[in-house]
């Protein structure tokens, strides 16, 4: 399978990629800033000898500007798109009032307006010889009615957006081969968590969750489409 995703230099998204590299008929596009955890990544892969790694060194919050780079780089190594996971994202714990404009709009560029566009990007790749999936993360804090936090503000109001997205574009493009879903994950044991929850343990490690979301990826676009899904055993 011809497979992206975002975030994959740490944490869920890193682990995910290994999950899939483990297929060698995997080829997986991975995404985030960081060249040198990328690069190993890739490395510790192909030791293994099986799905092929391919690092894009590339900054989300300019993906407006660098559209065609992306899309010249995502189909210089694969014709088609059957996976493609939304999972960078960006927390910055801080009290509403105290969110300067520049964290804000961070915040949102990297939640929402970058998965947004790359979507929008990438779709006519998606769907074209079988169904494809888009899969986007967001956060327990962006479900109605589940526990809040302080200094989350901004954080679940993002993950709350794509959410919702996710929801509008299964309902725009339904006759489209492309399944869209959102898994709004509760806590995981990595390192953004630990920085938004110091001294907690997540009862779930980076491995799990990424077992779970690698499986859905996957499968999911059979059973469901336009869900956005709860996955947690605790709070926070
Ligand atoms: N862990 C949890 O308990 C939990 C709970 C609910 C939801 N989530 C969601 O699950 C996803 C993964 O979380 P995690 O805990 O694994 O986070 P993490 O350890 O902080 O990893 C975040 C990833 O996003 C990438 N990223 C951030 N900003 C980027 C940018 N501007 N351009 C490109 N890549 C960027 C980072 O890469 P670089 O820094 O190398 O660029 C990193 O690989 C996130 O969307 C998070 O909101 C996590």
């Amino acid at each position: 399978m011809n497979i992206i995703i975002t975030g994959a230099s740490r944490g869920i998204g890193r682990e995910t990629a290994k999950i899939f590299a483990a297929n060698k008929e995997n080829l997986i596009i991975v995404i985030s800033r960081n060249k040198d955890k990328l690069h190993n990544l890739m490395i510790e892969c192909r030791d293994k000898g099986a799905g092929k790694i391919i690092p894009l060194v590339f900054d989300l919050e300019n993906i407006k500007e660098n559209e065609k780079k992306i899309y010249d780089f995502v189909i210089g190594h694969m014709k088609s798109v059957d996976i493609l996971i939304n999972n960078a994202g960006f927390l910055q714990k801080t009290l509403f009032t105290e969110t300067s404009n520049d964290t804000a709009e961070r915040t949102f560029n990297i939640n929402f307006f970058a998965p947004a566009q790359l979507i929008n990007l990438l779709l006519p790749l998606m769907g074209k010889e079988k169904r494809s999936h888009v899969l986007n993360i967001s956060s327990m804090g962006a479900v109605q009615g589940s526990a809040k936090f302080p200094g989350l503000a901004y954080y679940s109001a993002s993950k709350a957006a794509i959410a919702n997205l996710t929801e509008c574009l299964a309902e725009e493009y339904k006759e489209h081969n492309t399944a869209f879903n959102c898994l709004a994950l509760g806590s995981a044991n990595t390192e953004m968590f630990n920085e938004a929850f110091p001294g907690y343990k997540a009862a779930v490690s980076a491995q799990e969750m990424a077992d779970l979301i690698s499986d859905f990826a996957v499968n999911g676009q059979k059973y469901f489409n336009g869900k956005i899904i709860p996955v947690s055993v605790n709070t926070p």
